[in-house]
Formats: structure tokens, C-alpha cells, sequence
């Protein structure tokens, strides 16, 4: 498996591995599919703002993918991000998600984010929350019935780890 930055050729693939998501499952509170544009555009944004965005590869086939993004847009959680990860769903628990995770990971940290911030759909999401668990993150909350999709309500599970000196130190240049 190799895990690389995205290219947008990418993107016809990481659709289908959202979409499925999107219609079966609970992780992504979105219940209509985006778009193959809207997909481009915000994977321009987290590029643009210098985070990472990056896809699995086996065998010459994408199997999943994973970038992060701003936590929240208010200027003082510039050094906190959100991660996001899927993988297509025949090739789930094979160590693929923890690989694609921790490119992310060190990516932030070298780009000198000091949280990371893990919003969970479901708290029956065993597997993203033990992904979360087995790279450091803590539970830091639970929404209790924020989502309402296939016709019951789910919550959100928040995590958090450090990146790099995380609240140790200030940041080594103010941005
Ligand atoms: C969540 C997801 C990305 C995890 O990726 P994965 O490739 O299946 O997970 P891995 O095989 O890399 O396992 C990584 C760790 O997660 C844990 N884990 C995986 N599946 C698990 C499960 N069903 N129950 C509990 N823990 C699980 C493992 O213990 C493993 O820890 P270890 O390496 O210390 O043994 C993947 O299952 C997925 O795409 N799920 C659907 C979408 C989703 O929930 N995305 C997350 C949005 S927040």
C-alpha cells in the first residue's frame, strides 16, 4: 500500500468512496452526495490553506483517502484542525485508515498545527473511534443528538490530540 498526496485525477474515485458513505452510513452527517465539482472545490480549499490531502493506493486502485481542515474559521482556531478519512468499504480494517491518518498527522505537525480535532458521526462508530484511540486521541465530548439521518437521531463524538508541542509552547511564528 502507498499512501501519496492526491492528484485531481483522484477525485472520480474519492466520489465514489464518499458517496457510498454519504448513502449508508452515519460517519458523514451530509445525506445528499456532493458533487464531483463541489468535491474539487473543497479539496482546492484545504490545499490552498496548506493542509493536507492525501489518497491510498493499492495495487494502482485509490482505496481511501484523508485531508485536514480548519476546525472552525474564527481566526484564533488557526492552529487546530479537523481530520476527515473513508475508505472504500471492501477494505476496511486492514491498517489502511491508521496509515492514511498518521500522513495526516505528520503532515500537520510540520506545517505547525498544535490540535487536531476528530468530529465522529455515531457514537456506534467502533471502528473510526478506535482508529482515533490507537493514534493518540482522547475523548474530549459527546453531542448527544445533533444529526437526525435514516430516521433516528446521532451523535457526535469529539476527540483530540496534540500535534508537535501542542499547548507546550506558543507557536514559533504568529500567523
Ligand atoms: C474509520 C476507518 C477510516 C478506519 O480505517 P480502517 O482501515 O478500517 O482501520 P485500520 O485497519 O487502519 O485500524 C486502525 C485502528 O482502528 C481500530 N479499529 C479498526 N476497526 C475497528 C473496529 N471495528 N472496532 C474497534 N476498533 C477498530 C483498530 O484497533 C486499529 O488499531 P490498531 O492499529 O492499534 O490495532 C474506516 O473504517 C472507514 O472508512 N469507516 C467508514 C467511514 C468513517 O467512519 N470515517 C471516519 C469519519 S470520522
Amino acid at each position: 500500500m502507498n499512501i501519496r498526496d492526491s492528484r485531481p485525477g483522484d477525485l472520480v474515485h474519492i466520489e465514489a468512496i464518499y458517496t457510498h458513505h454519504v448513502l449508508t452510513g452515519t460517519a458523514s452527517f451530509e445525506e445528499v452526495p456532493p458533487s464531483l465539482e463541489e468535491l474539487a472545490r473543497r479539496r482546492d480549499d484545504v490545499l490552498a490553506r496548506g493542509m493536507p490531502y492525501v489518497v491510498a493506493e493499492m495495487d494502482g486502485r485509490v482505496i481511501g483517502y484523508a485531508y485536514a481542515g480548519p476546525y472552525r474559521l474564527r481566526t484564533a482556531y488557526r492552529y487546530s484542525v479537523e481530520d476527515s478519512i473513508y475508505l472504500a468499504p471492501d477494505c476496511m480494517g486492514r491498517g489502511a485508515g491508521r496509515a492514511l491518518l498518521l500522513a495526516v498527522i505528520d503532515r500537520c505537525a510540520m506545517a505547525g498545527c498544535r490540535q487536531m480535532i476528530a468530529v465522529i458521526g455515531d457514537s456506534g462508530n467502533a471502528p473510526s473511534i478506535g482508529l482515533h484511540r490507537s493514534l493518540g486521541f482522547e475523548p474530549a465530548g459527546l453531542l448527544k443528538a445533533v444529526g437526525f439521518k435514516f430516521g433516528r437521531w446521532v451523535d457526535s463524538v469529539l476527540m483530540q490530540r496534540p500535534l508537535g508541542n501542542g499547548d507546550a509552547s506558543s507557536p514559533a511564528e504568529h500567523r
